[in-house]
């Protein structure tokens, strides 16, 4: 990417950006902003919060595509081993499909949120049905409903120092790095008609850290391709973090192309901007999240072939950062709207995002 290019759209973005601010797009929810482009605009959501009228009306107005937050994970939908609750995803499910939503699904394989029994059962006899048989259930009762699924989530760790890089999980110790492929298989078996997704963490951070999970997430993507495993796209799940580790725009536009090579799209999963440590002043906070907001998917959109945005809620009043907090901060302000379902300066830097004419096509290489 010619970055004079970046620096020129950065700054078309900016005067777009005012100019829908101007004109106050209210005409249109980001779902019909991103669907003018062929994009899907969503968010994560908790079946409990339907039952708030302002934020239903939200959702409705602004959401293309919802994704349980927590509902749709294992210690939710087998919490007792052989029984599965369908209920709380279904709730989900009925109200997107009632306004005409995709759906996505997270997540069949991580190393958090599973059942108690899981781990002994993993440990007095690793037979690998115990990953298969759940996934084959989960995703062939939601068959032709759920578009796409998170199949494996956040399998890249620096700290257990794998040469590998993978985390070493119940599911590593019980089955060996190949568990990864074993979940893709029997997820393309169950719905071959559904994208299958590896949602990764921390791919944009201007760190070690980001460094090493674009590695190490790169070479567990091209194996996976080389051994002629079903998987369709990344999930980057985008917690920006502006004020801890902030963004490798160069480095993030180099691990993108490298996906796209691969022949994989790319969903942004998980979008929300943490900002304690942040300026105190609430306006200014606003505009930092909509600026970084702004410049993270400029790279996203010109680099790779998004086929979704999605942010880890829609409005402030239901974030899950609240009880990350450190109890000194503020209440954290991560998403597009206020507690009040107002829009804010970044709902405008995602509606311009969703809008801007760049394309992947538009993209060159240095
Ligand atoms: C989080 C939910 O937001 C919380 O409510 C829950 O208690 C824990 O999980 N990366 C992920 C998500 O892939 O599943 C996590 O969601 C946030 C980090």
């Amino acid at each position: 990417m010619n970055w004079t290019r970046r620096r020129l759209l950065a700054a078309g973005a900016g005067a777009a950006f005012l100019r829908a601010r101007a004109a106050d797009a209210s005409v249109h929810g980001l779902r019909k902003i991103a669907e003018q482009r062929g994009l899907v605009y969503g968010c994560s959501v908790h079946s409990r919060n339907l039952e708030h009228q302002d934020f239903a009306e939200a959702l409705v107005r602004e959401a293309g595509c919802l994704v349980a937050e927590t509902e749709s994970k294992r210690h939710i939908i087998e919490a007792v081993r052989g029984s599965f609750n369908f209920g709380p995803t279904e709730r989900l499910l009925t109200f997107a499909e009632k306004h005409r939503m995709h759906f996505r699904g997270h997540t069949l394989v991580w190393h958090e949120r599973n059942p108690n029994w899981l781990q002994d059962a993993l440990e007095a006899g690793p037979s690998d049905r115990i990953l298969t048989d759940y996934i084959q259930a989960v995703v062939q009762h939601f068959r032709g409903r759920i578009g796409s699924w998170d199949v494996v989530n956040e399998a890249v760790l620096p700290e257990d120092q794998r040469s590998d890089g993978l985390r070493n999980s119940l599911w590593t110790k019980a089955f060996g790095p190949g568990y990864i492929d074993l979940a893709f298989h029997a997820a393309r078996a169950a719905d071959p008609g559904t994208q299958l997704v590896y949602n990764e963490t921390h791919l944009e951070a201007a760190s070690d850290r980001g460094n090493f999970k674009r590695q190490h997430t790169l070479r567990l993507l091209e194996g996976m391709k080389a051994r002629g495993v079903p998987i369709d796209a990344i999930g980057i799940q985008s917690h920006l973090r502006p004020y801890e580790w902030g963004l490798d725009e160069k480095a993030l536009a180099h691990f993108l192309r490298e996906i796209v090579d691969l022949g994989l799209r790319v969903l942004v999963t998980e979008l929300d901007v943490r900002d304690w440590g942040g300026p105190l002043d609430l306006a200014k906070r606003y505009q930092e999240a909509a600026d970084i907001t702004q410049r993270y998917l400029s790279v996203v959109m010109t680099t790779s072939r998004v086929d979704a945005i999605v942010t880890w809620g829609l409005s402030d009043r239901y974030t899950w950062l609240t009880r990350w907090k450190p109890t000194s901060s503020p209440d954290p302000a991560p998403l597009p709207l206020d507690r009040n379902m107002n829009r804010k300066p970044m709902w405008y830097a995602i509606a311009n995002a969703l809008s801007s004419d760049v394309s992947p096509a538009m993209w060159q290489r240095d």
